[in-house]
């Protein structure tokens, strides 16, 4: 499963970046915001970075808009992914944009036929929100289950990136169907490195140790 950084924060990426954790980064409009960076100077940046995809999104809502705004993002560098939403004019733009070379991302996916419409115009990636589903009492991981099934069902080639993850448990169900990426917020990726039981057994290695006086190295 590769992992996608979901995020504008130069400083965060790089920290994952340095132990291997990052193949990708997403970013968008809030995202961009909350960095108070200019968007193509910071996606420059974080694509110097980071040598995998490193999605930049659109805000035009036509598509001939999409279209003009997705190249400008693409002349950035070479990886840019260029992410535009799921609507009617959003995958017009991805056919154009992705007959004309570059990887798309279609954001804001909420149904399995939004990403069967998604994988017929040609994305590279497909972004089921999951956390937003659930925030509205519905289940975002059976949007997962479901479009992994409906992709491998068909032999499509669109890549199933998961997004809007806001727990280590999401990261988890979502290796367990069969997700080909997923995108989260550092402090998700770096949650996953803690477990209660570590800390209490580091505790108590820590306090036998100090009993037996010794030092390593010393
Ligand atoms: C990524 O592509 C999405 O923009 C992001 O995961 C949305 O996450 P959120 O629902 O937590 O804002």
């Amino acid at each position: 499963m590769r992992f996608f950084v979901d995020t504008a924060d130069i400083a965060a990426i790089r920290e994952l970046h340095e132990l291997g954790m990052v193949d990708g980064v997403t970013t968008n409009p809030s995202l961009i915001l909350k960095s108070g960076r200019d968007i193509a100077e910071v996606t420059r940046e974080i694509c110097d970075l980071v040598p995998g995809p490193v999605s930049a999104e659109v805000i035009a809502s036509d598509a001939e808009g999409m279209i003009r705004e997705g190249k400008h993002l693409a002349e950035i560098a070479p990886n840019v992914t260029v992410k535009v939403p799921l609507t009617w004019d959003g995958l017009k733009a991805c056919k154009a944009l992705t007959d004309d070379g570059h990887m798309v991302n279609v954001t804001l996916c909420f149904s399995p036929a939004q990403a069967i419409l998604a994988a017929k115009a040609g994305a590279t990636f497909i972004s089921p929100f999951i956390g937003r589903l659930d925030d509205i009492g519905l289940d975002g991981m059976e949007l997962i289950a479901d479009i992994r099934q409906i992709y491998d069902n068909y032999g499509y080639e669109t890549n199933l990136l998961a997004a809007s993850i806001r727990s280590v448990n999401h990261v988890i169900e979502c290796a367990r169907v069969g997700a080909d990426v997923i995108t989260a917020p550092p402090s998700v990726i770096k949650a996953m490195a803690s477990h209660v039981l570590t800390d209490k057994g580091l505790d108590l290695f820590n306090a036998d140790w100090a009993k037996t006086g010794q030092k390593i190295g010393a």
